[in-house]
């Protein structure tokens, strides 16, 4: 295994599953703040406001907003070269479409990017992680509503400005193809601040919602190489292979047209133009989507320096006995369970060679550098006095960095580096729970909201302090 050594190896999260405050230093409501606790199978409910009494896990999460000192201390203890998080838009723009920035929201990030670099970690930065501020949903309908394009690429402006020496790796939007492949309730919400009214067409409205997100990420893209040309600014997809249910040559259309719907959003923003099946797509279901050739410019103007992606699972697809001819069913896909594999407590399927399948897609189909984002395995963890024997992640680890190793080693794949989720114990952001952990480092506190917050060390800690130690050498 030889990994270049500049390779970034760091640890992911997010702002609002782990800072907390959530109304700290002005900051304004969020659409995570609105999302109560789920559970396993449970969806999580978004509320009309905050209301009293109910549990919105995001508002104390693990408090890292008070605790950051100490906990950057044990991420330098971990010895990671880099850490991804994101900035809460709501801190910065408490309603989101204000002129003036909050100071203090653009303080705390000067102190925790400070902090960071003190010793010698690198900010990996997400500008929107299922956070826009809520008012923006309220006011103005979310993304489907064209005005959020000024007011992202505003909020993009001041904070690439006031970060240009400390930042240079940036993400525009988390997972923005979530609201293709799973068009819920959740995916629309977190994505595009979308809540579809009766009657309303949710296909339509989640593709024209896409559509001002990707113009304005292109357009960030410019404005952030305007005001540092060092700048590396990339993309975030959710990724996994599509694999066929059976030889049947319709499941192996079936596959390839999930692929491509799960990965359009990675034509946009590479290549600079929508992909030739999207636009027939688009004109015979009659949907105005809104692209203005103003809009093509800018796409083709604003490509991204490389594609940052998350990888937990593959999926298998099976054709529906009244597939239609055009094989799109968003929503209705029917997944099989894969039989050669097995599943986490949440039943997501553990699949490391998907992810060297991942790395070569990408890497084939648009030529960039590629960044794994996010990488891990949600567990229930337990404590043994003060320790925590989590094996089972470290094998899941060790087996995706080894695919990974192959994929840069024998595939010729070009990686800029590798950031498991959740490096340290935060909130679930699909079921709002904190006993669907991630971390290697534990937090004291239960899905209940209860415990000490205090951190402990897994064993996971120690074995990946001793792997960036080598560099990837010795897993
Ligand atoms: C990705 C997100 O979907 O997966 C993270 O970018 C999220 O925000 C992670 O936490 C794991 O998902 P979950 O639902 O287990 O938290």
């Amino acid at each position: 295994m030889a990994f270049s050594k500049n390779f970034l190896w760091g640890g992911a999260v997010a702002a609002h599953q782990f800072e907390g405050g959530w109304q700290a230093g002005g900051k304004g409501v969020s659409i995570a703040d609105v999302m109560t606790a789920g559970a396993n199978g449970v969806p999580r409910e978004i509320t009309d406001g905050v209301i009293p009494g109910k549990n919105y896990p995001n508002h104390e999460a693990i408090d890292f907003y008070d605790r950051y000192k100490d906990d950057v201390k044990l991420f330098a203890e971990l010895g990671l070269k880099c850490f991804r998080t994101s900035i809460a838009w709501s801190r910065i723009f408490p309603q989101g479409d204000e002129a003036l920035p909050n100071e203090a929201g653009l303080a705390f990030y000067d102190k925790l990017f400070d902090e960071l670099l003190k010793y010698h970690i690198q900010p990996v930065i997400t500008l929107s992680h299922f956070e826009m501020p809520y008012h923006l949903v309220k006011a103005y309908g979310g993304w489907r509503n064209r005005k959020l394009i000024d007011f992202f690429t505003h909020y993009a402006e001041v904070v690439f400005k006031r970060y240009k020496d400390k930042v240079t790796y940036w993400m525009t939007f988390n997972e923005i193809n979530n609201q293709t492949s799973g068009m819920n309730d959740w995916s629309l919400f977190t994505n595009s601040g979308l809540q579809i009214q009766p009657g309303e067409n949710a296909e339509l409205l989640m593709y024209r919602a896409s559509h001002h997100e990707l113009v304005a990420s292109a357009l960030a893209v410019q404005i952030g190489h305007r005001i540092n040309p060092n700048f590396m600014i990339g993309s975030m997809f959710s990724t996994g292979p599509v694999y066929p249910a059976s030889p049947d040559p319709k499941d192996t259309m079936k596959a390839q047209r999930l692929m491509q719907a799960n990965c359009w959003y990675a034509d946009v923003q590479c290549k600079g133009k929508y992909p030739a099946w999207l636009k027939h797509y688009f004109a015979v279901k009659n949907y105005d989507i809104g692209i203005t050739l103003a809009d093509e410019d800018i796409l083709k103007a604003g490509t991204v320096d490389y594609i940052g992606f998350s990888y937990y699972a593959s999926h298998v697809v099976k054709a529906a006995a009244d597939e239609p001819a055009d094989y799109m069913t968003p929503g209705r896909d029917i997944e099989v369970k894969n039989p050669t594999l097995s599943r986490s407590d949440w039943g997501w399927e553990i699949d490391p060679i998907g992810l060297r399948v991942t790395l070569n897609w990408f890497s084939q189909r648009f030529d960039l550098p590629l960044f794994i984002v996010e990488n891990g395995l949600g567990a229930f963890d337990r404590l043994d006095g003060d320790r925590i024997h989590d094996g089972y992640r470290i094998d899941y680890l060790k087996k995706h960095i080894e695919q990974m190793a192959l994929a840069v080693n024998e595939d010729g794949v070009d990686l800029l580096g590798y950031t498991p989720w959740g490096i340290i114990d935060l909130v679930s952001a699909g079921t709002g729970q904190m006993d669907k952990r991630y971390g290697l480092i534990y937090v004291d506190k239960n899905d209940a909201g209860k415990g000490s917050l205090k951190r402990l060390k897994k064993d996971s800690f120690y074995w990946y302090q001793n792997l960036i130690r080598h560099n990837g050498n010795q897993l």
